[in-house]
């Protein structure tokens, strides 16, 4: 008997109990989701997180069945000056989750900008489009976007959850949605909380970096104390 099966067998810990130590773990989890702002030298990255994607994830995020070349161009043409594209990272370093938001032309409300996410199977269900979607809303409302804009298929029930629960506004039409945020004005809350929320992501995407190279660079160094065979 592990020591789990025993608490729960003398009645220290109930099925309720582990039900709400799940849920405070995931959302912990959540807490910590880190959004990068990418540029333009991050462009490998980014079609190896899209190329990954497999058909329906494709479908669901381009709109239509894309083939490799196709994801090849798009990541060729995205305009790191004009729009902006958020990341986020998992424990290894690689791109698991990007969301790109581009601007459109002005609406007789205001700036429009679109977004559009995805997120490496693998690494679902932690908050990692979500927190790519709030990190989008935030950025709008400092670059005075007055309306955030997704295209989505209807039936995608991810997607739709997360809009939903962010307050868009959605329009169903030919199994296709398009969902609508009006955002608020920036104010200084919404300005710090963006800076402090990148600089928190570099800050932690360096360290990791560095530990994982000073890791490497300890490992080659052992391996070169080690004498090799044929040259004791
Ligand atoms: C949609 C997508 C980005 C979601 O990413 P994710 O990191 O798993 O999202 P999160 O973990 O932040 O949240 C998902 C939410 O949707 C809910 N959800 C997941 N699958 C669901 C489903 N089939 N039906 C309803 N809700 C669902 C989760 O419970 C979670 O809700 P909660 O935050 O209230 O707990 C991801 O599934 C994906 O990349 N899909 C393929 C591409 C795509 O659809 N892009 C969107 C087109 S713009």
């Amino acid at each position: 008997m592990n020591p789990l099966e025993l608490s729960k067998a003398v009645g220290a810990v109930t099925d309720e109990d582990l039900r709400k130590a799940a849920e405070a773990a995931q959302a912990a989890q959540r807490a910590t989701v880190l959004v990068r702002e990418l540029a333009a030298h991050h462009r490998s990255r980014l079609q190896k997180h899209f190329l990954a994607l497999g058909e329906e994830d494709r479908l669901l995020r381009f709109g239509q069945s894309v083939g490799n070349h196709v994801i090849e161009a798009y990541v060729d043409s995205i305009d790191f000056d004009h729009d902006s594209v958020f990341g986020v990272y998992d424990e290894k370093l690689e791109l698991v989750g990007v969301g790109h938001f581009a601007n459109l032309r002005d609406n007789a409300q205001g700036r429009v900008a679109e977004f559009g996410v995805s997120v490496s199977k693998s690494a679902r269900g932690r908050g990692i489009g979500s927190a790519l979607f709030e990190r989008a809303a935030i950025h709008g409302r400092n670059t005075s976007v007055r309306t955030l804009y997704m295209h989505c298929l209807s039936r995608n029930s991810a997607m739709m959850h997360i809009a939903k629960k962010a307050g868009m506004k959605v329009q169903y039409a030919y199994g296709e949605a398009d969902a609508y945020l009006e955002l608020p004005p920036a104010d200084t809350m919404s300005r710090l909380t963006e800076a402090l929320d990148e600089q928190v992501a570099d800050l932690d995407y360096l360290v990791r970096r560095n530990l994982r190279d000073a890791r490497r660079f300890g490992l080659r160094f052992w391996r070169s104390m080690v004498p090799q065979k044929g040259t004791a």
